[in-house]
């Protein structure tokens, strides 16, 4: 059966020291009530090394935000999926809409950084969804579609079992508007047949879909009653141990 994940995605927040502190915290209280679910924390770059080694023998997984779209060379700046990998990460969160919109990432682009992430190890959790005026016009499916057209459904079955799909509708990220249980279930089950056509229905099967976007302890239980919401991608209530063990707590 397919797992059962409560990812956070801090973005761009958090100095090393506020990072390393908001990680232990974390780490004592799933120490104490171990969670009913898979647990990532999605940090800047800077902190993966400190926190990979940190939550060694935790049950607290570590993401990247993103990873280089070459492998290694004269490219100012850019870390690399191999690098993220030797800090000893997981997972890197790939095709977010921040990164598409603010970084110009093109399908194609998110394509090679994908099969880098998996050429060197790692898991992706790759991020897909539609913005306001195509929830709107009710593009929404096509938008999705295409998006895992576009830079996830050439990967071989053996290399689909890394992948972790986050449909985040743009309009509900940070925004406190969040998709309803029924809106977010129904393209969830669509994402899942999309992936059915593709790989087969066992592979669709174990395949985790997790819903992102102004997520909290609050509404996620009712999200995730959803047959095919496997979990969350969250933002701003990752930044707080208290709220994200709420959402972690959904699961129970
Ligand atoms: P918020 O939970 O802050 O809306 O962010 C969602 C998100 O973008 C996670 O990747």
């Amino acid at each position: 059966m397919r797992k059962k994940i409560v990812a956070g995605n801090w973005k761009m927040n958090k100095t090393l020291q506020e990072g390393v502190a908001l990680a232990t915290e974390l780490k004592d209280i799933l120490a104490v009530e171990k969670p009913n679910c898979e647990v990532i924390i999605g940090t800047p770059f800077i902190h993966l090394a400190t926190i990979s080694e940190m939550l060694k023998d935790s049950v607290v997984a570590v993401s990247a935000q993103n990873c280089a779209n070459k492998a290694s060379g004269a490219y100012t700046g850019e870390v690399s999926a191999a690098m993220v990998k030797s800090t000893g990460a997981e997972y890197v969160i790939l095709g977010h809409s921040e990164r598409r919109e603010y970084y110009n990432e093109t399908p194609e682009i998110l394509k090679e950084k994908v099969d880098l992430a998996l050429e060197n190890g790692l898991k992706v959790i790759f991020c897909i969804g539609e913005s306001l005026a195509q929830r709107e016009a009710n593009e929404q499916e096509a938008v999705c579609k295409a998006e895992l057209m576009g830079s996830v459904f050439h990967l071989s079955p053996e290399q689909w079992k890394n992948i972790v799909i986050a449909y985040e509708p743009i309009w509900a990220i940070g925004t406190g508007k969040t998709a309803t249980a029924d809106q977010a279930e129904e393209i969830h089950a669509f994402i899942r047949q999309c992936v059915a056509e593709v790989y087969g229905a066992e592979a669709a099967d174990n395949t985790s879909i997790l819903y992102g976007g102004s997520c909290k302890a609050s509404n996620a239980p009712e999200l995730f009653a959803k047959p095919d919401i496997d979990g969350g991608l969250i933002g701003g209530a990752s930044l707080k141990a208290p709220d994200f063990k709420g959402i972690i707590d959904a699961w129970k």
